[in-house]
């Protein structure tokens, strides 16, 4: 059975770092790995040495490991293709409307992603998956993004406008036809409210599909491990904390918490401090620094009762899958257990 992995975390604080690694490690362990980023830079590819899109491809020089970059367009492509048929799918992949969820509305981009996950779930060629979530909402808008998208093409507007006691297209015209919309068509040359209803009721036959398919999606993250990173900074611990104590309680599994960028342990301390000497002010301020570090990662084991794990504050970022893979092993996580 394949198992996922989400790595979730504020921005910036190192997640594509954190999820290259794991992947790097999990393929070095013997397990068939795919990384897969929903980041739309192009930092999962840079960290793994490789150029990616939707299908994945090896990561060059190691074996088991491939890497993937969700193209939200060609996915969006695929679930229209796979809900509707073929003349539904035809229009609403021309339709500005649908290119508008599928390239701005994020819980789209993410919905998107899980279908993805999911498809490479069912086709069982993976130990792992770890993906690599865009920080929105410290990653966790991926968790609701099928319910979102349920709530979009089920929302009351849709059923209204295209419900069957009701002629659809007709009444999204009345309804629509405000002076300021008439206007728009008219500058617009007349394309904008038949864009919308063609759009709402090719959503709608779509529906049914979607809303079956978000459930399974729904529920492999329901099961999937949560990997949240940190650093050791109040903005990111402070979303860390909200997402390890509100957004994740109803999951059995326990997150894992990467503190990255730490300062080691062994710095810890207070130096006497000859104030002539820049240097060992230097060395004292990194030394309570690094308290502050340990204090911070202990304060946050105390409030949620769990284990975080420490990654330390490299001079150079790790330039290569096999440094990413030492980096995750050096701090002990475990990413095949
Ligand atoms: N432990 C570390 N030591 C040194 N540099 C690091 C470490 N972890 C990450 N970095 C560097 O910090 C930068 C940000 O890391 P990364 O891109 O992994 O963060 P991110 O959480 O994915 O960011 P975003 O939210 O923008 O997607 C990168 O340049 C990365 O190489
Ligand atoms: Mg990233």
């Amino acid at each position: 059975m394949t198992r996922v992995t989400l790595v979730v975390g504020a921005g910036g604080v190192g997640k594509t770092t954190i999820a290259a690694g794991i992947a790097a490690l999990a393929a070095r362990r013997g397990a068939r790995t795919l990384a897969i980023t929903v980041d739309p830079a192009r930092r999962l590819a840079d960290a793994l040495g490789t150029t990616l899109d939707n299908h994945p491809s090896p990561v060059p020089g190691h074996d088991r490991l491939d890497a993937a970059m969700l193209d939200a367009a060609a996915a969006w492509e695929q679930i229209a293709r796979t809900h509707a048929d073929p003349a539904t799918a035809r229009r609403l992949l021309a339709n500005p409307y649908f290119r508008a969820v599928a390239d701005r509305f994020p819980s789209g981009q993410a919905y998107a992603a899980g279908e993805q996950v999911l498809t490479h779930v069912d086709a069982a060629g993976y130990d792992r998956i770890v993906v690599d979530t865009p920080p929105a909402a410290g990653g966790t808008a991926f968790l609701h993004a099928p319910r979102r998208i349920r709530t979009l093409v089920a929302g009351r507007a849709l059923r209204v406008l295209t419900g069957p006691r009701l002629p659809g297209r007709r009444l999204i015209y009345s309804v629509t036809a405000r002076p300021a919309l008439m206007v728009a068509d008219s500058v617009l040359g007349g394309r904008l409210l038949e864009d919308i209803a063609e759009f709402l009721l090719d959503l709608s036959a779509i529906y049914p599909g979607i809303s079956r398919r978000s459930r399974r999606v729904e529920a492999m993250l329901q099961h999937a491990g949560v990997v949240v990173v940190t650093t050791p900074d109040p903005g990111p611990i402070a979303e860390a904390r909200r997402v390890t104590t509100e957004r994740l309680v109803p999951r059995g599994v326990p997150p894992e918490i990467v503190f990255n960028r730490m300062l080691p342990a062994g710095w810890a301390g207070t130096f006497p401090t000859p104030a002539a000497d820049p240097i060992a002010q230097n060395l004292a301020r990194w030394g309570l620094e690094a308290s502050h570090h340990q204090a911070v990662l202990n304060a946050f084991a105390a409030h949620t009762g769990l284990n975080p794990r420490s990654v330390p504050w490299l001079a150079a970022a790790p330039d290569s899958p096999a440094a990413l893979a030492d980096l995750i092993a050096a701090a002990g996580i475990d990413p095949v257990s």
